[in-house]
């Protein structure tokens, strides 16, 4: 079985935690693009989305989920986001779209975060996917010097401006064995916008498509 039918069955099954009437909170990728395909089925038992990015907001309009300002939706009880690689806590590396500051805040404002990914996404220790950072332009080098200092391999992702107006660097060499240690300290770091490291906040439920079928896993 191809990775993209293990996407697609890890999107699938993600719709069970939709609830009648409420606003799904909608991460980016290509596993949550097979989700917004499934979503868009059901479409008129909810009230709208929250998108994560650019793309996201496109799919969806071109789906007609109504798109909505996290502002006006106010806590949302569900989010569901695909990830880059995803230990045995449910923590992960995300931010391989560029999209991670978005999908941090809104994984902050859900009450439940649902993980849909394929089996090459799980992982024991974190870190062999560079980890990206969104930098504010004019710290790119200052921060890179200080991602040196701890051993990381900054290399600034060519030709991309997330949809917030900044930069990525994606950190080769990390074997990120604390996880929620390392998002702290590299979140006091000045002018890093967000760290891809999804360890203080991680998700709840992993539906993991396998070629035996998805399984569940709470952390
Ligand atoms: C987007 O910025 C990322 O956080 C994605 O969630 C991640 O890259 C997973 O993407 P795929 O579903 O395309 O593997």
């Amino acid at each position: 079985m191809s990775s993209d039918e293990m996407k697609q069955r890890a999107a699938e099954a993600a719709l069970k935690y939709v609830e009648e009437n409420t606003v799904v909170g909608v991460g980016t990728g290509s596993t949550v693009n097979y989700f917004i395909d499934a979503l868009s089925r059901i479409k008129h038992r909810i009230e709208g989305a929250v998108s994560s990015s650019a793309m996201t907001t496109e799919r969806l309009k071109a789906c007609k989920i109504p798109v909505l300002d996290l502002n006006a939706a106010g806590p949302l009880p569900l989010y569901v986001d695909g990830a880059d690689e995803v230990n045995h806590q449910l923590q992960m590396i995300k931010g391989g779209g560029g999209a991670l500051t978005r999908e941090k805040i809104i994984a902050a404002a859900s009450e439940q975060f649902v993980c849909i990914a394929d089996q090459s996404k799980r992982v024991d220790v974190l870190g062999a996917f560079p980890l990206p950072v969104e930098v504010i332009p004019m710290a790119r080098s200052y921060v890179g010097r200080e991602l040196l200092k701890r051993g990381g391999q900054p290399v600034l992702r060519e030709n991309f401006i997330t949809d917030n107006g900044n930069l990525i660097l994606d950190v080769y060499n990390l074997q990120i064995l604390e996880p929620t240690k390392l998002e702290a300290e590299l979140n006091h770091i000045a002018g890093i916008v967000t760290v891809g490291l999804f360890a203080q906040r991680p998700a709840d439920v992993l539906l993991l498509g396998t070629a035996d079928g998805v399984q569940t896993i709470q952390a």
